[in-house]
């Protein structure tokens, strides 16, 4: 990795007043949870159309035995790796002010970051379709499928946002509301191909920020957006980088 690129992004997260973080599947596939799009990606091997809330509502129980095997099963047994740890120490050190987070696995929450906004909403809670209520994911059994509300009978849909859903509208604001205020954004592990979430690093550069990307491979932002691209695993390339802003 050549380090001068590693060293000035360390220095501007030093010298920087506010930094967030925009994150993607990359940063969750060491632990264990495959990406969407790139070699071994869910969409290469399952039918996104699947997960579009017209479907879901045409057929819950179909839709539930994807949603459970691939967001569930799998990803329910994932353990935050390296790279969410960095950011929850920068974070804890005073470096990073928030992460805007594309996955909906929770594994920022566990790995001690305090402020996520979960842009695709999160498996950690489903909603009654029926009476709206909401309910916390460990009190519903999934032995059948689709799961029912416990209090009126009606169909549960997860809290994740489906293709052609609309972003929650509080995260929507505070997360473009993050974007104009940084003046360093870390982009991680994202092909930024999915709006209106892949809008965010744009907003940060727009208003002035400089744009630090993470990723194995190139990306949307690569040649045009990013001001550093530091090309590697982010489980091996954010703990560096999080080692160097502190060593100063
Ligand atoms: N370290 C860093 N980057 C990685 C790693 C790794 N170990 N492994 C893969 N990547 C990169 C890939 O190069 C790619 O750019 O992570 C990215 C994964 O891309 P996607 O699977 O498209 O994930 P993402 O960009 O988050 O998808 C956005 O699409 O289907 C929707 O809602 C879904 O939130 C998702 C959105």
């Amino acid at each position: 990795m050549a380090n001068y690129a590693l060293a000035n992004a360390a220095r501007l997260i030093r010298e920087s007043r506010r930094t967030i973080a925009f994150t993607g599947a990359g940063i969750s596939v060491e632990s264990g949870v495959p990406p969407f799009r790139g070699p071994g990606g869910l969409w290469s091997r399952y039918d996104p159309a699947k997960f579009e809330m017209g479907a879901f509502r045409r057929n819950p129980a179909e839709s539930w035995v994807l949603i459970k095997k691939l967001f569930y099963d799998e990803i329910g047994k994932a353990k935050p790796n390296k790279a969410h740890l960095a950011l929850a120490g920068l974070e804890e050190r005073g470096f990073l002010q928030a992460v805007i987070t594309q996955n909906i696995d929770g594994l920022h929450q566990k790995a001690g970051s305090g402020t996520v906004y979960e842009y695709h909403g999160t498996t950690s809670s489903m909603q009654c379709m029926k009476c709206r209520r909401h309910f916390p994911t460990e009190s519903i059994g999934l032995e059948k499928l689709p799961p029912l509300c416990p209090v009126c009978g009606g169909v549960l849909k997860p809290d994740i946002v489906f293709f052609s859903e609309p972003i929650p509208e509080e995260v929507h604001r505070q997360a473009t509301l993050e974007a104009r205020q940084c003046d360093v954004c870390l982009v991680v592990g994202t092909t930024g191909e999915v709006m209106p979430a892949c809008r965010i690093p744009y907003v940060a550069k727009n208003s002035g920020a400089t744009i630090i990307e993470i990723n194995i491979d190139e990306s949307a932002y690569t040649y045009h957006t990013s001001d550093y691209f530091l090309q590697g695993k982010a489980g091996l390339l954010l703990p560096e980088l999080a080692e160097q802003v502190g060593t100063g």
